[in-house]
């Protein structure tokens, strides 16, 4: 496995191997891995002959007074993970090499990022979007692998590639959970003990909603109002935002007509975790 540094010498890298190597896989990370991302680098490995994972810490997709600073690296460890996952080779560039002086170009998707992560925390998806557009250009894969804990950048960057005619197939991978429900995140590193245990409100958020839904509740409101009292009643957590909306246009869905996706973000502590599931609504009978 090669670790690789700058744009250049990936891409003489991924020259090199391209007329051999017929499908190119991808994961972009943001390094500190877990057993989510390797998830995403088996199924790359099982689809593709040749898989890339980019580690980079994207200053572009995090708010001033987010946790860029403090986000954990440990790039010894990951690349021990990718090793072990069969990765070909690691990306992990400097921000100047992605973002050299004097650059001007984003990407941004409209409307999909109306809700949710993108109206907590403006720019956000315009980081994503515009480094994953640059990630894609250097890298040219085949396939590229998202997590579908981190929902609305799966949507998003599926509608970037489809809207900008980008050549690859952008691949959904189920979220991989801690034994009590918690969701793989890098951020969960954050957590001490007490917090810890309070995370278990996330997941049982999203199991609340199902329980609703399968008990016939066709009504988002209600939905959310019993989110919002179950998180209200535990110690150390905030309820940032619950939504139900349409997967496919990201807007609020009222009343549950059709397949729809809870979207939660919680404060546990100072740490933000958000988590997602399907609303399989009951089928309603047609009037006699
Ligand atoms: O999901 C992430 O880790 C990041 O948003 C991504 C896709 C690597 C872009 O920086």
């Amino acid at each position: 496995m090669e670790i690789l540094t700058t744009v250049n010498d990936l891409r003489e890298a991924i020259r090199a191997r391209r007329s051999y190597f017929k499908r190119i896989g991808f994961v972009p990370t943001m390094g500190y891995l877990h057993a989510g991302h390797e998830a995403l680098m088996r199924k790359a490995k099982e689809e593709c002959d040749l898989v890339v994972v980019s580690i980079f810490v994207n200053p572009t997709q995090f708010g001033p007074a987010e946790d860029l600073e403090k986000y954990p690296r440990d790039l010894r460890r990951d690349s021990d993970l990718c090793e072990r996952a069969g990765v070909d080779a690691i990306f992990h560039p400097e921000a100047r090499d992605m973002y050299p002086i004097g650059s001007s170009t984003w990407v941004d998707v409209e409307g999909l990022t109306d809700i949710a992560c993108g109206a907590s925390r403006p720019g956000h998806f315009r980081g994503v979007c515009t480094v994953c557009t640059k990630l894609f250009n250097i890298v040219r894969p085949d396939r590229a692998y998202f997590g579908e804990k981190d929902f609305q950048q799966l949507m998003v960057i599926k509608r970037m590639a489809r809207d900008l005619f980008m050549p690859l197939a952008i691949v959904g991978v189920p979220t991989v959970r801690e034994p009590d429900g918690l969701a793989m995140s890098s951020r969960n590193s954050y957590l001490s003990l007490r917090e810890r245990q309070a995370a278990r409100i996330v997941p049982k958020t999203l199991q609340l909603a199902r329980e609703r839904v399968e008990g016939g509740e066709h009504n988002s409101a209600t939905i959310i109002t019993a989110i919002e009292e179950l998180v209200a009643a535990q110690p150390l957590v905030k309820l940032q935002y619950a939504v139900i909306v349409d997967p496919d246009t990201m807007t609020s869905m009222r009343t549950l007509t059709h397949e729809a996706r809870l979207l939660v973000a919680i404060y546990v502590g100072n740490t933000r975790l958000i988590d997602n599931c399907a609303l399989v609504p009951k089928a309603v009978a047609p009037p006699a």
